[in-house]
């Protein structure tokens, strides 16, 4: 935001736009636990898999898949807890959630007790899915909205990065214990750094606090953009829409968007790749170092990526990205598809297709899909369903992965890499005729606008500046 009145104002607009960004930093420290816990279980389970008396594949695989059952319920509560308690307090509460979880899995003393620290943290990690972003959108600018909501997916990425570096760094002394405990770190931190940020200004709008609600935008917005937004917020607020609304003619198909980026960004095999990885070049024929190695790679072109789309989203817009992000996703998986045309043992140029096809794939993703879908969502719902609406994307998504990421490993077997990387293009491609059609552009509009859009509202008298 470009100041218009002179020197004097400069350091104000400077300050306040240190406190958004500390606010979406700290806040984004969610997005680092969500990836962090989601990466870290790949390589803790080679050690974790000889305690407690030798693990079964199936008990392996509870441990990773039940965060993502917890990771569901957590989007849901949450949902309804940050529309009722606001977004702080579900912040706040999200990480204490995690320092339980992330200590009980360190100090398990037996498997049960393990998987249910695994479901205590996956309710943290979905809590923190969809509040971080809503937190994030609520507070931001508009003009800046798009890079700063997407501070979250990069703290994602750089979440499951560190995970793959943490469980590589601590494998030669296989501490287990440890690779799950250090997410306590960050959980402490989020708690810590949330104490000390204002409540979101549009649910303290929707609460009827206008006054403290002025008072937070203040120290955000521009002077003169602070009124109009109150009275934009408060004029949507007063439309009061309820949750049964979810399903009305205007709100439904904001609602089915959501819902279908939710599901195409799962189904289109990104955590398939970001938690098989390794395993799948491991059995191909790559040595662990190399399919190790290789893992990193993929990790951190997904964070330069994230970057480069946190840059591009507010200036090229949204849909560019996305449309584009996903035509390279089905190029990345049908090169992978081809890579294991031959068999399922991958050798000099079909293991370099492979791992060339997966990084095309995962750049891709992290600069269409991957932001775009929990950004969009944070800005196409109604403020007075915001926090219902967004549990209900994320819990699609929560369900898709765990669908997804359960069946892999199947899918594989029955009908091999080429199949179920041809499955995968083909699905982007319904994902890209999908978003073609239906995806609205969002960039540098108020989400009063985009709302009013979205269920048909006139648009507000023509006195003074629209909230920029
Ligand atoms: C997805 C996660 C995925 C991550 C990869 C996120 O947007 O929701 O399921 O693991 O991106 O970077």
């Amino acid at each position: 935001m470009t100041t218009t009145t002179g020197k004097s104002s400069v350091p104000d607009e400077v300050r306040r736009r240190r406190r958004v960004i500390a606010a979406a930093a700290i806040t984004a420290l969610g997005g680092l636990l969500f990836g962090y816990d989601t990466g870290v279980v790949s390589g803790a389970l080679l050690f974790l898999k000889t305690n407690f008396g030798g693990l079964s594949s199936f008990q392996e695989e509870l441990v990773t898949s039940l965060l993502l059952v917890g990771a569901m319920a957590g989007a849901i509560l949450a949902g309804r807890l940050s529309d009722k308690l606001g977004r702080k307090r579900t912040v706040l509460g999200t990480a204490l959630v995690f320092i339980v979880g992330v200590a009980l899995a360190a100090f398990t003393p037996s498997y049960p007790v393990l998987l249910i620290a695994r479901i205590i943290i996956g309710l943290a990690v979905g809590s923190a899915s969809m509040v971080v972003p809503l937190y994030i959108g609520e507070f931001a600018p508009p003009k800046v909205r798009g890079g700063l909501v997407s501070l979250n997916q990069l703290a994602i990425t750089v979440g499951i990065l560190v995970s793959y570096l943490a469980d590589y760094g601590l494998s030669s002394t296989a501490n287990w214990r440890l690779m799950f405990g250090l997410a306590a770190i960050p959980a402490a931190a989020l708690f810590v750094g949330m104490l000390f940020q204002h409540e979101s200004p549009h649910w303290l709008i929707e609460q009827g606090r206008d006054d403290e609600a002025r008072a937070v935008l203040r120290l955000l917005r521009e002077p003169d953009q602070v009124e109009p937004e109150i009275q934009e917020v408060k004029q949507i607020a007063q439309t009061r829409a309820s949750a049964r609304d979810l399903l009305a003619p205007a709100i439904r198909p904001a609602l089915l968007t959501g819902v279908a980026l939710a599901v195409f960004q799962q189904i289109t095999g990104i955590n398939t790749v970001i938690y098989y990885a390794p395993s799948l070049l491991h059995d191909a024929g790559l040595g662990s170092s190399s399919a190790l190695l290789a893992n990193v790679g993929i990790g951190i072109v997904n964070v330069g990526m994230t970057i480069v789309a946190i840059r591009l989203l507010d200036r090229t817009g949204r849909r560019p990205l996305l449309l584009c992000g996903t035509i390279g996703m089905a190029v990345g998986m049908f090169v992978t598809a081809f890579s294991f045309l031959g068999g399922s043992h991958l050798t000099g140029a079909s293991a370099i297709a492979a791992i060339v096809g997966l990084v095309v794939y995962t750049g891709s993703f992290a600069i269409g899909l991957g932001p775009v879908f929990w950004l969009l969502i944070a800005e196409i719902y109604p403020l007075r369903v915001r926090g219902a609406a967004m549990s209900v994307a994320s819990t699609a998504n929560w369900g898709a992965n765990f669908i997804v990421t359960v069946s892999f490993l199947t899918l594989l077997g029955a009908i091999g890499g080429t199949g179920v990387f041809l499955l995968f293009g083909c699905l982007t491609l319904v994902a890209l005729a999908y978003f073609y059609l239906k995806v609205p552009e969002t960039k540098g509009r108020s989400l009063q606008s985009i709302e009013r859009d979205l269920r048909g509202l006139p648009a507000p008298p023509a006195t003074g500046r629209r909230a920029a």
